[in-house]
């Protein structure tokens, strides 16, 4: 039996009006790489912040790390660390000030030298002591990651973290990701890559029109769409293929 990291039942969540979340249930298993694919608007950020407690759900359970999210913030937030759609990174100050500025929000004792591996763990130390304002998108994405591993929680919630970047830095990106998942660490993904999907997760799972409308390994989702023979060549599905199918939409559309 594997240990759950997250476990989410009928969740719901509304704006007004606007039904977002419509009764979503996953799992997520510890140490495991799991992407939750969408379309623009799908809900996968409202999902991300009812799962790191900066939004309520209306109706429906989650428990990150043993804890519910609803009735115990307080210790989910001791358990995750998000990385969110937006860099969080401070312009002003340097790469190393503003890991210095984590660690001492989150009460370790040697700032300094959580930084200083941190930032060498990335690659950053070249630019350690330039303003982040002056780095590039990739550098900026790698200092945000690395702020997000200051007092290495269990569990990694990233929300698109590869949109705008060029093809090595995403790359890059995607190695760190998987050395931490090799290092038994959870991370939970958003993306509309399908390849990233397809490079990085155990599970993936689709959300649309509210629902989990698919979900498995890549395999698991690749059976549910038949390959298609042309001629004598059987022609695998790619993720992207299965994605527009699963939602109901033509390439091209
Ligand atoms: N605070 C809010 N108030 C009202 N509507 C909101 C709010 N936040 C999000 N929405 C709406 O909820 C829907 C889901 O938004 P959400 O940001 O969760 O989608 P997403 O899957 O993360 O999209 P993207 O891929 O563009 O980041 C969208 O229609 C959005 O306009
Ligand atoms: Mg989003």
């Amino acid at each position: 039996m594997h240990n759950i990291a997250i476990q989410v039942n009928d969740l719901h969540k509304s704006y007004k009006k606007l039904d977002v979340l419509k009764g979503v249930n996953l799992t997520v298993e510890q140490g495991s790489i799991f992407a939750l694919l969408g379309s623009n608007g799908a809900g996968k950020t409202t999902l991300v912040k009812i799962l790191t407690t900066l939004l309520n759900q209306d109706r429906g359970t989650a428990i990150v790390n043993g804890f519910d999210v609803a009735s115990k913030p307080a210790y989910v937030r001791q358990s995750i660390s998000l990385t969110g759609q937006f860099t969080a990174v401070d312009e002003i100050l340097t790469g190393q000030e503003n890991l210095m500025m984590i660690a001492k929000l989150r009460h370790l004792k040697q700032p300094r030298q959580v930084a200083d591996a941190l930032l060498t763990r990335f690659g950053l130390t070249d630019a350690a002591n330039r303003r982040a304002a002056t780095y590039s998108g990739g550098m900026r994405r790698r200092l945000d990651l690395a702020m997000s591993l200051v007092g290495t929680p269990p569990i990694l919630f990233l929300d698109e973290p590869t949109t705008g970047l060029d093809p090595e830095a995403r790359i890059e990106v995607w190695k760190e990701v998987k050395k931490l998942a090799d290092g038994g660490i959870t991370v939970f993904l958003t993306t509309q890559y399908l390849d990233e999907a397809e490079q990085l997760a155990d599970r993936i799972a689709i959300l649309h029109e509210g629902k989990i409308i698919a979900s498995g390994t890549l395999t698991e989702l690749k059976k549910l769409f038949p390959a298609a023979e042309v001629e004598y060549v059987e022609k695998q599905p790619t993720l992207e293929e299965i994605f527009l199918a699963i939602i109901g939409k033509k390439e091209g559309q």
